[in-house]
């Protein structure tokens, strides 16, 4: 049976993979094509969703849509920018906002049908956008619309066309499913007939095509996707082609080398080694600030460390290929699509590996999918719950949770002009808590509009229930330019003293409090059974010394589903309060800060 299929065309940004995949959990075959794709290529599809993209449709440099599309009738919907390519190309007109939206609002909905079939009168939605349509294309109605912007969705339900400024495919949009849902399933008409198991079936198949009569070397950090990559390659070629090599790097968790050597030797492999690699990553790494920069010298190391271990095991380089656990959103967030910003540098894809993947020595059997997708497999592959649920955890490791510095601040001024514009933000969202509000003198990275950002944090001192916090937190990104991420300071009510920014690199030192840090929430996530509530528990260290008493500890505790969007995760607050008190325990621990932040604007990790 021919499986019906819904085409997803990539305008650019993060957004076309997140709602291919998002057709997928309704059981339906989504393929993604790029918008100059040839007519022929949407012939056999039952509708067709243009994306969202990070440029502005005013801009000259704009992605080009071939809009030969709209003549074979098939069911459309336009998100967000794709939303703005149907209103202009029909006749529509599109206006330069001067309000930008980014992040939650409240949606009128004015006609509950079609994609709007089954919903509530007002929506809660998530915006991201600057433009947006000003003049309906003939034959179309608005069916939804929010304070700041009137023609939030708009239907021409003659011809099936709809389209929407937000977001429905990220789980920030409480109904987005449902509108998914409606387009897919009743305004399409598809058929459920896609599945995980169709999924094992043909990369199995993939990778006895691709890896031949070669075997696969493989490093296995112990994480959920180099471990389901491994049990996924095991099905397909036999554990006897495939040799994995666990490089202990110095950045990670504190004794994870022996619990990933105790789950990969339940896995049953023949050849199994770790390497203690930890003085040539930190030799490498002395006196680097930079976050790409540390990114990309531990990328590259790994494949250094792995040639070396080829050549010491006496193995012909040409008969290996290298397997890699890489997952979408390490390639997406590094750039790997054709119009996609380069938000950060995964440790899959640097360089030296890119040039591995020209030379056809790399294979990647997760490459579509999410990391629940990537848990999914793993249960249906028979791995043990605790390994498929384990916290996703960073190939660089700790080392990009251990924020550098060179000491230097820049200027007070500066800073001081951000605060008296924070403080005002507060008082009109929240006149009724008091807050201080100060600039931390570091940055982090983020995601704004699907580009990268370097920016500082803010810290606002004073106590507040989670959701005051979460207003708060959300004006201020929306408001204050230079700032991607609020912090909220727990140690103490008021200010808590005299920040002091200290010059920091990647030393043993650093990484060992860390190393402490990180346990202490660990712990706390058994204790308490946290493990599935948060979906990932970053902890970083800062170099801001507080009273002479040592670093800022800041903790980042996320709710999600696939990574792409984030909320933080509000704690209860004797757990929270038990978590910091022991961590003002560390010795050279002076502060500890919660991210109160979502993604975006914020990432998850602050490299
Ligand atoms: P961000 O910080 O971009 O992170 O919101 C999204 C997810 O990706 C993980 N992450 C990585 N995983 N190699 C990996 O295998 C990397 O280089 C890397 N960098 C970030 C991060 O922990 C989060 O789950």
């Amino acid at each position: 049976m021919e499986e019906d299929r819904i085409i997803v065309v990539d305008l650019g940004g993060q957004y076309a993979h997140l709602i291919a995949r998002r057709v997928r959990e309704l059981g339906v075959f989504s393929e993604i094509v790029q918008p100059d794709a040839p007519v022929s290529a949407f012939r056999d599809a039952k509708g067709i969703i243009l994306s969202g993209s990070p440029y502005s449709i005013c801009d000259l440099d704009a992605v080009n849509f071939n809009n030969e599309v709209f003549s074979l009738e098939k069911p459309l919907l336009g998100i967000c920018y794709g939303h703005q390519i149907i209103a202009r190309e029909n006749g529509g007109e599109i206006k330069s906002s001067t309000s930008k939206e980014f992040g939650f609002a409240e949606m009128k909905v004015l006609k509950k049908e079609g994609i709007f079939e089954g919903l509530d009168d007002t929506e809660r939605i998530w915006m991201s956008h600057h433009d947006e349509v000003s003049v309906l294309p003939p034959g179309a109605e608005v069916i939804g619309a929010t304070s700041d912007c009137g023609i939030t969705a708009m239907a021409d339900f003659e011809k099936n066309w709809y389209g929407v400024q937000f977001h429905p495919e990220v789980v920030h949009t409480k109904h987005g499913a449902k509108m998914l849902e409606n387009f897919v399933l009743k305004i399409c008409k598809c058929r459920k007939t896609w599945g995980m198991e169709h999924y094992i079936e043909d990369q199995i198949n993939e990778i006895r095509k691709t890896v031949g009569d070669k075997k696969v070397f493989i490093l296995a950090s112990g994480g959920v996707d180099s471990t389901v990559t491994i049990a996924l390659l095991h099905k397909a070629l036999g554990k006897e082609r495939i040799y994995a090599l666990h490089v202990d790097t110095g950045f990670m968790r504190k004794n994870e080398a022996e619990d990933v050597q105790k789950g990969l030797a339940d896995l049953g492999l023949s050849e199994f080694h770790i390497v203690d690699a930890g003085d040539d990553f930190f030799s490498a790494l002395k006196g680097v600030i930079d976050p790409e920069k540390k990114r990309e010298i531990i990328g590259n190391l790994f494949i250094e460390v792995k040639n070396k271990e080829i050549k010491k095991l006496g193995f012909n380089e040409d008969e290996w290929l290298l397997g890699q656990g890489t997952i979408y959103p390490d390639t997406i967030e590094t750039a790997g699509t054709k119009h996609a910003d380069r938000i950060k540098t995964h440790h899959n894809r640097v360089e030296l590996v890119q040039d591995l993947i020209k030379q056809g020595k790399i294979i990647e059997p997760l490459s579509q999918l999410y990391k629940d997708e990537v848990r999914e497999l793993g249960e249906k592959l028979g791995l043990p719950a605790e390994l498929v649920w384990r916290h996703p955890f960073p190939g660089p490791g700790l080392a990009i949770r251990a924020l550098c510095s060179d000491g230097k601040e820049e200027g007070a001024e500066y800073f001081e002009k951000i605060e008296e514009k924070a403080a005002k933000v507060i008082a009109e969202t929240c006149p009724d808590v008091k807050f201080t509000v100060k600039v931390l003198p570091v940055k982090s990275v983020g995601v704004q509009g699907d580009m990268r950002t370097y920016r500082h944090p803010v810290a606002i001192f004073g106590d507040a229930d989670w959701e005051t916090i979460e207003k708060v937190s959300t004006s201020l990104t929306n408001s204050l330019g230079d700032v991607n991420r609020v912090v909220w300071a727990i140690s103490g009510e008021g200010d808590i003293g005299e920040f002091k920014l200290q010059e920091a690199d990647l030393n043993r030192e650093r990484i060992e409090i860390l190393q402490e840090a990180d346990a202490v929430v660990n712990e706390a996530i058994k204790k308490h059974d946290l493990a599935k509530k948060i979906w990932q528990f970053p902890v970083v260290i800062v170099p801001l010394d507080v009273n002479n008493a040592g670093e800022s500890i800041v903790l980042r505790p996320v709710e999600s589903k696939e990574a792409m969007t984030v909320s933080f995760y509000p704690m209860q607050r004797e757990i929270l309060n038990e978590i910091a008190n022991k961590l003002l325990g560390i010795e050279g621990v002076g502060a500890v800060f919660y991210d109160v932040t979502h993604k975006p604007p914020a990432t998850i990790e602050w490299e």
